[in-house]
């Protein structure tokens, strides 16, 4: 289903993304490069708020535990565990699993950014 996100091409120029909700769902959407990237606000690793992140090139970066994302395909690029030896506590082997992240497409009409969730 498509939604509009209320956003226009211009709102994205001044800062490096926005949280917003649609149905229900927090998405983090911003523009780089001149393209319009859109992906869900819940880190797929632990649940942090990705929004609270930062870019670096074209990844988002956790700010919990550092995994790194690919903001337009999704795709998890780096575990690396920068704050492992102050931070983590690991309960097993499974603590480090992480997905990619779920991103959504995007459609533009005129300035106006829509976006499809599913
Ligand atoms: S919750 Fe995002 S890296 Fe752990």
């Amino acid at each position: 289903m498509i939604f509009d996100t209320g956003l226009k091409l211009n709102d994205l120029e001044l800062v490096p993304f926005k949280k917003i909700t649609i149905d229900k769902q927090d998405i983090v959407i911003g523009k780089k490069n001149n393209h319009v990237f859109a992906f869900n606000n819940t880190c797929p690793h632990k649940g942090a708020s990705l929004s609270k992140g930062i870019l670096d090139g074209d990844n988002i970066v956790c700010y919990m535990h550092g995994y790194e994302y690919d903001i337009f395909t999704g795709k998890l690029k780096n575990m690396k565990s920068w704050k492992k030896d102050t931070t983590w506590i690991e309960q097993n082997s499974q603590w480090r699993y992480s997905d990619d992240l779920k991103t959504y497409k995007i459609y533009l009409d005129n300035e106006k950014i829509l976006i499809e969730l599913n």
